[in-house]
Parts: C-alpha cells; structure tokens; sequence
C-alpha cells in the first residue's frame, strides 16, 4: 500500500511522512472529509500570477489530497470546486474553472481507476457545460463499480438551494400518499438530499483562513468536526493534511451527549 503514495516532497522527508501516515492508520480515521478548497487567487496574486493559475495549482493538489486520502484509509472525500454563487465571478474565471474537471479527468482517470476510487459529484448538473459534463459523467461511469474512495466533487452545489429541493420532493412524495408525516425523520429526511448516498462528514477542512461554511452542506455537517487552516489551497500539502486528520484524531465526540 505505502509504495502506491505519490509522495509529494523530497526523499528526506518521505520517511518521517511514512511513519506518520503508519501511526495515523494505527488509530480510526474519519469516514468522511469535506473540503473547501480556498485562497487560489490568493496564492496566485501573491505571485503577480492571474487568478486561475492558482486553480490550476490547486488542480494539482486535489490530485495529492486524493492519492493521500485513499492510502490513508479514508472512504469519502468531499471537494467543493465550485458554488451555485460562483458564477458571479468573471466570466474567464468561471470558463476555466469549468474546464478543470476535464484536464483533470482527462490526465488523472487512469490513475484514480488505477487507485480503485469511484468519481462522483453532487451539485445541479443541468447548468454545468456540457464539455464538462460530460467529462464528469464519463469518470462517474468509468469507476461506477470501483470500491476504494469515493472522491465527491461539489460542483455547481449550493446547500440552501439544495435543502429547499429536498423539501420540494418530500411535499411532492406526500401529496402522492408515497411518504406518512410521521416517517418523516432526520434519516428519511437525508435521503432526499444529492448526499442520499454518502454519510455526513466526520471531518471539514477549509483552507485559506476564512472561518465560514459559505452554504456547504449545512444539513450535512451538523455534527462535523471543523479544522481550518490558514494555508492557501495550493500550498495545501501532506503536512497540512496528515495534521489536520491527527487532530480529528485527538478530537471526542459526543453528538449532543456527553
Ligand atoms: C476558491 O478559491 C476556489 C475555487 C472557487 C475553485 C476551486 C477549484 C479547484 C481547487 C480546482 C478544482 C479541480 C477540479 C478537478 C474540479 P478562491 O478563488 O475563492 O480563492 P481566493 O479566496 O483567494 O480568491
């Protein structure tokens, strides 16, 4: 298993990272991270670079997170790459970004069928291009029968708009005699959001020192553990990551109780 990490920095350091993901792996890790990837433009104009090469660097490190995350043991990883508000952004902004999941896919789905992960995203699809699209549904069917990490990109997801959908469903499905007021509970209530399928994150992580959730996954993410850091997204590395999962480790949960 440890020779399938990419590791990212040099061979001095590859020891001392191997040894931590060991120790990391002798102790529960959460089911379920959720990430929102923040403070590419940051880095970018920190450099005098324009804003969506930050995207493409932090392209790059959705790459690692994932190779990291699937070696680590973790069974579903979360990306927000992009919000139902995002669209406000500048129009080239907005071009590329929806053209990452292509050069990604379109470089890295041998490798994730490789690694056994399964693609899958939540968000409104129909609003998407279709070049994009389409790239997502071909990884989507490519690695429908893996069983290794689900790697879940949040494209084009906004959670109020998607609580609100649920609602509508759950109004639709009673008026039709399919669903009684009184099996309506949290869990049911669950299988009408785009997560239907996948637990609640154990686990958030946002990047770039912004402490807000900027309508990820509200419902979702009622009993997570919360981790920010001020590192910007590209910089973001298995360092970063391997601590971030230490202190959910070291993290107790009660879920209300005590
Ligand atoms: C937030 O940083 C980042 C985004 C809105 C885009 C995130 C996209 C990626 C990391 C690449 C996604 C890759 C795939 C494969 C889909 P920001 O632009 O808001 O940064 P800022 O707050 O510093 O301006």
């Amino acid at each position: 298993m440890l020779n399938k990490i990419r590791l990212w920095k040099n061979q001095n350091n590859s020891s001392t990272l191997r040894d931590k993901i060991e120790k990391i792996k002798e102790l529960p890790v959460p089911d379920h991270v959720a990430i929102i990837m923040d403070g590419n433009g940051r880095w970018a104009k920190k450099r005098a670079l324009p804003r969506i090469a930050g995207h493409h660097e932090g392209m790059k490190v959705v790459r690692k997170t994932t190779m990291l995350a699937n070696d680590l043991g973790i069974k579903n990883l979360t990306l927000y790459a992009f919000s139902t508000e995002n669209w406000k952004r500048p129009k080239n902004e907005v071009e590329y970004i929806m053209k990452l999941p292509e050069e990604f896919l379109g470089t890295f789905l041998p490798e994730l069928i490789e690694n056994n992960v399964q693609v899958k995203m939540i968000g409104y699809k129909d609003q998407l291009p279709l070049h994009t699209l389409k790239a997502i549904e071909k990884a989507i069917e490519q690695t429908k029968n893996n069983n290794g990490l689900i790697l879940n990109f949040a494209l084009n997801y906004g959670s109020r708009a998607e609580i609100i959908d649920a609602v509508k469903k759950v109004l639709n499905d009673y008026q039709r005699g399919i669903l009684k007021e009184e099996d309506l509970d949290e869990e049911r209530f669950s299988s009408y959001l785009m997560t239907s399928s996948l637990p609640d994150p154990d686990l958030l992580i946002r990047t770039s020192g912004e402490i807000r959730l900027s309508n990820f996954m509200l419902w979702q993410l009622a009993y997570s553990e919360f981790w920010f850091t001020d590192v910007l997204w590209p910089d973001f590395d298995e360092e970063h990551f391997l601590k971030a999962i230490e202190a959910f480790q070291k993290r107790q949960r009660r879920f209300g109780g005590l």
